[in-house]
């Protein structure tokens, strides 16, 4: 069995700013392996995980003043380790201050927004630490719009967010920029240490990147070597190790994570890899079918489709609150799951592990000390994810250490269809909370051909990869309408469809008046039990995506 070569990695210390985890996404971005760990994590806590060839650490930005009470530090053996280190923020007032340098505390005034910071010119001694900003210059427009006569160095734009200041710096260090209102936009030294008062991370400093990138590749002498070939290649190594000759099973949901899931593991360890797919009834139009050609067909991975279409529906006659539709469909996936792995373990042996397709915000938010990433869930979700505690399964996490966006260039990596690839997600509850009201074949029938529809369109418009989630809506509105000589009385659909990064916040998508027309006249047009057709404009908050 081969063995893994040590990653070169990372480590960015969560001090709680909402970009923390975007810095670690940038990273990869850039084809370098990063963690995100809590502030307090130690240097000998990192240390103990030996496939780690950590090259640089990253202090995020954060809520706190260094002057707080309960301000959270950093360990001293991290700032002594000789590594580069980035302190963005709160980060670098931190690293000033356990420096030896001192922090002026805010005077009631936040630099806040965009602003513009003047790169200082770098004497010969002081250049290590100015190739954060090497080869970074302000672009024709922005020089045009930010410099007049009197500046001779590059300004760019960034992004602040503050209130303290660094005002004495730690002995070694320099300033490398400055802004009108603040003389210390950025320092460093010679070791690699440098701190920048904005936000390199987000979109609003247009170089972020860039800056980024020297951190990584002049700063920390990293490679980019985090690709998907790479991190394929480990997780199979991993995946062996774990499993041995033992059997899997893996839930497939018809959502990308599941799928990518089960393609690693299938690579790795072939037919120990068992699929198994419950359709709930509560389905999209051709779901069943695809993932049977694609795992089934396809793919030859062994695969066991339960029709579990009558069981979901007696237990959801007449049951029209929400989180009770929720609770019964997790309750029976759970129940039909079982069912399925007692009968496969009767016929082939024991099955010892479970394969899950958690991601890596999930496992950040079990650990992570930032209240504002373990908010409450508001509804009870229900995912594939969450099977039989009592089964006692091992659990096989492939995509533990993963983002969404990493799942699926995987996935492509992996030949997974491309339209699955992109596949915007679909609850566990499926269309059962996507009808208002009682559900039933009908109702379920109706909705599932008005989705089709709205999909279909959305993809001729060419738009189905920049929209988050878009779907109908069926409501228990039933209103008059006419068609041909006759009067009808049929149902409202809603159409929603989205923008959004991470679905916790979202934005009603700008359909083109266009497109709302070809979706309601087809809706109306192809199904009879529908008459009108209204578009959702809330945005989330105060909405959900979803409407139960
Ligand atoms: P909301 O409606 O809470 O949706 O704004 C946010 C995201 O979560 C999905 N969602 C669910 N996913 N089980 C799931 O697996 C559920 O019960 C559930 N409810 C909502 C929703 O589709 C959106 O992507």
């Amino acid at each position: 069995m081969s063995t893994l070569e040590r990653r070169q990695a990372i480590i960015v210390l969560d001090y709680g700013s909402q970009y923390s985890r975007l810095i670690t996404r940038r990273i990869r971005e850039a084809h370098v392996y990063s963690e995100l760990v809590p502030a307090a994590t130690t240097l000998a806590e990192l240390q103990k995980n030996d496939h780690l060839d950590i090259r640089g650490f990253i202090l995020s930005g954060g809520p706190s003043s260094v002057y707080d009470a309960d301000a959270p530090s950093c360990d001293p053996a991290i700032l002594e380790s000789g590594l580069p280190v980035l302190g963005i923020c709160y980060g670098m007032q931190l690293m000033a201050l356990q420096l030896g340098g001192h922090v002026a505390p805010a005077r009631g005034l936040r630099e806040y927004g965009p602003a513009t910071i003047e790169l200082l010119a770098a004497t010969p001694e002081e250049e290590e630490s100015f190739r954060i900003f090497e080869g970074i210059k302000a672009s024709p427009e922005q020089t045009d719009k930010l410099s007049n006569a009197n500046n001779k160095h590059p300004r760019l734009p960034v992004w602040m967010s503050h209130g303290d200041s660094v005002d004495q710096l730690p002995a070694g260090f320099h300033i490398l920029a400055t802004t009108e209102s603040n003389p210390v936009a950025a320092i460093g030294n010679a070791q690699g240490y440098i701190g920048l008062q904005f936000h390199p991370e987000v979109s609003h400093t247009p170089q972020g990147r860039a800056i980024i990138h020297n951190f990584l590749f002049r700063i920390c002498a990293c490679e980019a070597s985090w690709t998907p070939g790479h991190v394929i290649d480990e997780a199979v190594t991993l995946i062996r190790a774990q499993v041995g000759s033992e059997k899997v099973i893996c839930g497939l949901s018809g959502g990308v994570d599941s799928a990518v899931a089960a393609l690693m593991i299938h690579k790795a360890i072939g037919d120990q890899l068992i699929c198994i797919f419950v359709d709930t009834g509560l389905l999209r139009a051709g779901e069943r079918e695809q993932v049977i050609e694609t795992f089934g067909n396809h793919m030859r991975i062994p695969l066991v489709v339960v029709d579990a279409r009558q069981r979901f529906l007696e237990r959801l006659v007449g049951v029209t609150d929400p989180e009770r539709k929720r609770k019964i469909i997790g309750a029976e996936f759970i129940s039909v799951f079982e069912d399925e792995a007692l009968k496969l373990a009767s016929e082939q042996g024991q099955i010892s592990f479970l394969a899950q397709g958690t991601l890596y915000p999930d496992v950040i938010e079990s650990t992570s000390h930032d209240t504002a990433s373990t908010a409450k869930s508001i509804k009870s979700h229900h995912n594939v994810g969450g099977l039989p505690e009592e089964m006692k399964f091992k659990l096989v996490e492939p995509l533990r250490m993963l983002f969404k966006d990493e799942v699926r260039e995987i996935g492509a990596a992996l030949n997974l269809p491309e339209d699955w690839v992109w596949r915007h997600p679909f609850p566990g509850p499926g269309l059962a909370i996507r009808i208002i009201g009682a559900v039933d074949e009908q109702r379920l029938e109706i909705l599932r051909a008005a989705d089709k529809i709205v999909i279909e369109e959305i993809r001729k418009a060419g738009i189905y990869r920049e929209i988050g989630q878009a779907f109908a809506v069926l409501t228990p509105i039933q209103s008059v309408g006419v068609m041909g000589d006759g009067r009808t009385y049929a149902n409202m659909v809603a159409v929603r469809a989205v923008t959004t990064g991470d679905f916790m916040t979202a934005d009603w998508a700008r359909l083109s008046p266009e497109l709302l027309g070809r979706i309601s006249n087809r809706l109306v047009n192809e199904i009879p039990e529908i008459n009108r057709v209204v578009y959702d404009i809330t945005s989330k908050p105060p909405a959900t995506i979803e409407w139960e």
